[in-house]
C-alpha cells in the first residue's frame, strides 16, 4: 500500500507512522527525520535544511522533492511505503503524483490526523525523541520509565530545536497556509480519509488501521 499521513505539527504522524507502517509491512519515510539525520551528520543537505527548520519554515520544494524521489527509488519502497511529513505543499503533491505515475503506480490513500491546535501545542511542548532509535516519547502522555532515557534502546532523549513555543506557532501558521490545502487536493482525488486523532495513542492506531481496512489495506 502507498500511503501518506497528513496533519498539523504534533498531530501524532510520527507516532502513528511507526505502528501503521509495521502493520502494513512497508517502510516509514519521514522527511523530518531524514532532514534531522542530515543536520546531525552535518551534511550539505543538513546545513541547508537547518536554517529553515529552526525558524519553522519549510525546506524549499526542489530540495525536498529531490530527496524524496531518491528515497522512493530505493528497493524497499518498490511495493509500498508510508510517507510522514511529505507532501506538505500542493507542488510537492503534484510532484509525488508525477513520480509515481512515472513508476506506473499511484497513491492509494491519504490519512488525515485531525486534532485541534491546543492539543497539538500540549503534545509538542512535552515531546522528547530518542537520539539512538528515534522513538518518540512525551513527558506526560507517554513517559519512559526513567526520565531522559529511552526504554527501547537505552538512548538519550532530547527536545527538538524547533519545539520552542515561538517556532511552534510559526509551524502552525505555515501548516494552515501551505499544507492544509492538501486536504482539498486529495479530497478532490477521492483519496482522503480523516480520522479523529485525539485520545490514547492505541485508540488512534485502531482507528487508522480500521480506516485502511475499509480501503483494502
Ligand atoms: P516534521 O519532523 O515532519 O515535523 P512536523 O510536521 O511539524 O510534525 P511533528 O514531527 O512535529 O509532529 P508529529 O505529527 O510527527 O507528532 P508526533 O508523533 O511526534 O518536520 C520538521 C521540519 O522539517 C519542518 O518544519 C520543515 O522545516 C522540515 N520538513 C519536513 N518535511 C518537509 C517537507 N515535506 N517539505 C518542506 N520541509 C519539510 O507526536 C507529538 C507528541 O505527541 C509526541 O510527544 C507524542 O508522544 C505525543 N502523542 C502522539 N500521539 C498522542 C496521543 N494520541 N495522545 C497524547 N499524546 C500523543
Ligand atoms: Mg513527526
Amino acid at each position: 500500500m502507498r500511503l501518506v499521513l497528513v496533519g498539523p505539527p504534533g498531530a501524532g504522524k510520527g507516532t502513528q507512522a511507526e505502528f501503521v507502517a509495521a502493520h502494513l509491512a512497508v517502510p516509514k519515510i519521514s522527511t523530518g527525520d531524514i532532514f534531522r539525520a542530515n543536520v546531525g551528520q552535518g551534511t550539505p543537505l543538513g546545513r541547508q535544511a537547518k536554517q529553515y527548520m529552526d525558524s519553522g519554515q519549510l525546506v524549499p520544494d526542489e530540495v525536498t522533492i529531490t530527496m524524496v524521489r531518491e528515497r522512493l527509488a530505493e528497493p524497499d519502497a518498490a511495493d509500498g511505503f508510508l510517507l510522514d511529513g511529505f507532501p506538505r505543499t500542493v507542488p510537492q503533491a503534484v510532484a509525488l503524483d508525477k513520480m509515481l505515475a512515472d513508476l506506473g503506480t499511484q497513491l492509494d490513500l491519504v490519512l488525515e490526523l485531525v486534532v485541534d491546535e491546543d492539543e497539538v501545542i500540549r503534545r509538542i511542548t512535552g515531546r522528547r525523541q530518542c537520539r539512538g532509535c528515534g522513538k518518540i516519547w512525551h513527558v506526560e502522555f507517554d513517559p519512559p520509565m526513567h526520565e531522559g532515557v529511552c526504554d527501547r534502546c537505552g538512548g538519550q532523549l532530547y527536545q527538538r530545536d524547533d519545539d520552542r513555543l515561538e517556532v511552534i506557532e510559526e509551524r502552525l501558521r505555515v501548516y494552515q497556509r501551505d499544507t492544509a490545502p492538501l486536504v482539498d487536493f486529495y479530497g478532490g482525488q477521492g483519496k482522503l480519509v480523516g480520522i479523529d486523532a485525539t485520545g490514547p495513542v492505541e485508540d488512534v492506531t485502531v482507528r487508522a488501521i480500521d480506516a485502511l481496512r475499509s480501503y483494502g489495506g
